[in-house]
């Protein structure tokens, strides 16, 4: 499949089957979803695949709609982007480690280091988490073009309660003080007679979608 017939193919599935994810395959799509471009290469995002099935209904309780919970609990898996917070990102141990690789020139490296400082400066407390959270949608959507590649079904939920993070954080899945769920989403396989998922997509016209100059 190309990438265009898989973005074309691609829906937000309503209904999962009873069919496990190979191993392979979800170690493919985790492949894509890590190699997603991020803002100066400091890959905010952290993703977290739960499997487990009671551990599945436990945070299935967490979602707003009974859509959402029955998607949760016959996905195969539920997926949980986080993003650092910004004070993580700046540590320099952390600056040291994702930039000594790319930048092995010492000047380019300090000029690097200044601008960032200054970037953050401006940013960090007014929208410096939404800095990283952004991001973690790039390696969703890469994910999730992915899954469609292999007919693998996805559906984003954003429909979390606002204490999701509270809840993963008593359960010791993420640490909240250093992160927090940017988006979540179901993946698994779906039913395709199922009419539902291949629905027909709906769009504003391509005119009020873009403006070319
Ligand atoms: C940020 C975001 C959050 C979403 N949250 C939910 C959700 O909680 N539950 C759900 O069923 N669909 C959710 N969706 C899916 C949208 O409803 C869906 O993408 C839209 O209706 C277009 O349909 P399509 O994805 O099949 O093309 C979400 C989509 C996005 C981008």
């Amino acid at each position: 499949m190309s990438v265009i017939e898989a973005s074309e193919f691609r829906k937000t599935i309503k209904r999962y089957i009873d069919k496990k994810i190979s191993e392979k395959d979800l170690n493919e799509l985790l492949e894509v979803a890590r190699h997603a471009p991020s803002s100066m290469g400091l890959e905010p995002t952290r993703l977290i695949v739960i499997r487990n099935k009671e551990l599945k209904e436990v945070l299935a309780k967490e979602v707003f709609s009974e859509t959402n919970y029955n998607l949760v609990n016959s996905a195969d898996s539920l997926l949980i982007f986080t993003s650092l917070k910004i004070n993580e990102i700046i540590k320099e141990k952390y600056l040291i480690e994702r930039w000594s690789k790319l930048i092995i020139d010492k000047d380019k490296f300090k000029k690097r280091m200044n601008f960032f400082n200054k970037y953050v400066d401006q940013i960090k407390n007014t929208e410096g988490d939404y800095f990283c959270f952004f991001q973690t949608y790039i390696s969703a959507s890469f994910l999730m073009l992915a899954a469609a590649d292999k007919k693998i079904g996805s559906s984003f939920l954003g429909g979390f309660k606002s204490n999701i993070d509270s809840v993963l954080n008593d359960m010791k899945i993420i640490d909240s003080n250093k992160q927090r769920v940017s988006i979540c989403m179901a993946l698994g396989y779906f039913d395709s007679n199922d009419a539902e998922s291949f629905r027909k997509s709906y769009r504003i016209s391509k005119n009020e979608f873009v403006t070319i100059i």
